[in-house]
């Protein structure tokens, strides 16, 4: 069996240990021969980096393993890229979802302004990266996390249109595929799913089990009696149970389709800012949370020098999901995944050049899509104003302009009042001087 290079992209990201037990986890289908995390931060994925020699120690001693800041070190000889970069890290985070809602706003990672920010923010680095690993691995697979993934998506597919091997992915169709199964009391692995929209803005249509029975119906109802939850609720912390439990709300008011968790945001902006503390947001929650937990357990792993008795791994969904997908496109296996593709006519009746996410199968000559055709004019009306949205950003960042950022918040369903567009905008660019480009 062929074994294949990796690099972590991000090796200091707190997702890095359960992506790390997954490797393990499926080292006999898909085996590696090295594996290298990369990182700018030397400090943080140093801790993680330690922890792992004693993992592989332990479970794939045969695996050539190392850690770097040296991007030559990183890529040369490398056959994929798991990159999960989040530029100005938790700290800016924090800012991206506290100063929106100064001005009442939404405090959110992707959705909002806080996601405009990040994305801002987020567009130099990934060119950046997709560069140096084109200097040193002109072949190799790049596997996209980082967020928010739909500007990100965006803004490489216009610098490198032509590089078939970047491929955008985001885990949450994963996450609810999963608790799909759980509520069906069903293998998600079976499910041949249907779904169109945008990253973290999209529906599933369809969920059909082996014999082409379509459970989307059953699995309305049973959210109708019993609401929704994720499938590993006893991991999760409340503000990510309480985004879950909206699916209810959302499938009385819109019932046609299985909603993505973050419509939440777009649809009921007023309501969920009422229940959001602005002293205390999702990035406090994981900063004191996940970020926490993982870096001590880290460093009693590495103290102890066994992981017997670690705890690093919370959630598996995402590690395996992205091994997965790396897997599927090593041996052509063609597994079904929700991805985000140029539309190029999935979406019938959504423009060309959309980045759109929609299921495809994933070989080793990339995504084949599966179109939808047209969608019904709600969904369409949704979908193109958060895709002019997407774009202004975008158009924001290339051409260095103001006006283009204003117009792309006031687009955005959780902003819409211009005036406020301008306040928040303002307040952020003070905070993002360091990474943003001017915008006159
Ligand atoms: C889901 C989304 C990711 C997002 C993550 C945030 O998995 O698909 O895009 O980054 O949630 O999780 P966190 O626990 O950091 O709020
Ligand atoms: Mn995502």
């Amino acid at each position: 069996m062929k074994k294949f290079n990796i690099v972590i992209v991000g090796g200091g990201s707190t997702w890095t240990p359960g992506l790390l037990n997954s490797l393990c986890k499926k080292k006999s289908e898909f085996p590696l021969g090295k594996l290298v995390m990369y990182d700018i931060d030397e400090e943080r994925q140093s801790v993680i980096g330690e922890f792992a020699k004693i993992l592989f120690k332990e479970k794939y001693p045969e695996l050539d393993f190392n850690y770097t800041t040296d991007k030559e070190t990183a890529f040369t000889n490398v056959d994929f890229v798991f990159c999960q970069m989040r530029t100005g890290g938790y700290t800016m985070r924090e800012k991206d979802e506290k100063i929106p809602m100064e001005f009442g706003v939404i405090g959110q990672e992707t959705c909002g302004p806080g996601g405009f920010a990040y994305g801002m923010r987020s567009i130099r680095d990934m060119i950046q990266l997709v560069e140096d690993v084109r200097m040193y691995a002109k072949d190799a697979w790049i596997l996209n996390y980082t967020n928010p993934a739909a500007i990100v998506a965006e803004a490489l597919n216009r610098v490198f249109h032509d590089d078939k091997k970047i491929l955008n992915i985001c885990d949450q169709p994963v996450n609810l595929l999963r608790s799909y199964g759980k509520i069906l009391d069903m293998d998600p692995y079976e499910f041949e799913p249907v779904y169109f929209g945008l990253n973290h803005f999209g529906w599933f249509t369809h969920l059909y089990d082996k014999e082409g029975n379509d459970l989307v119906p059953v699995i309305k109802n049973i959210v109708k009696e019993r609401g929704f939850a994720p499938a590993d609720a006893e991991q999760r912390d409340k503000s990510w149970l309480e985004t879950y439990a909206m699916v209810e709300d959302m499938l009385k008011d819109f019932p046609e389709y299985l909603p993505n968790t973050y419509l939440q945001y777009y649809l009921y902006p007023e309501y969920k800012f009422k229940k959001m503390n602005p002293e205390f947001t999702r990035a406090n929650e994981v900063i004191e949370g996940r970020e926490r937990r993982v870096f001590e357990e880290c460093r009693r792993v590495a103290e102890e020098g066994t992981t017997q008795n670690a705890h690093v791994v919370h959630n598996d969904a995402h590690g395996d999901m992205i091994v997965e997908v790396a897997e599927s496109i090593a041996y052509n296996k063609h597994r079904l995944y929700v991805v985000i593709v140029e539309n190029n006519g999935l979406i019938g009746n959504i423009q060309n050049d959309a980045m759109v996410e929609v299921t495809a199968t994933l070989g080793a000559n990339g995504p084949r899509p599966y179109g939808v055709g047209n969608v019904d004019t709600f969904y369409k009306g949704m979908i193109e104003q958060q895709l002019a949205y997407e774009k202004l950003t975008a158009d924001a960042y290339f051409e260095g302009s103001y006006s283009k950022a204003l117009k792309a918040l006031t687009l955005n369903r959780t902003v819409v009042d211009a005036k406020k567009a301008r306040k928040v905008l303002d307040a952020l660019i003070e905070v993002n001087r360091d990474y943003w480009p001017e915008l006159k």
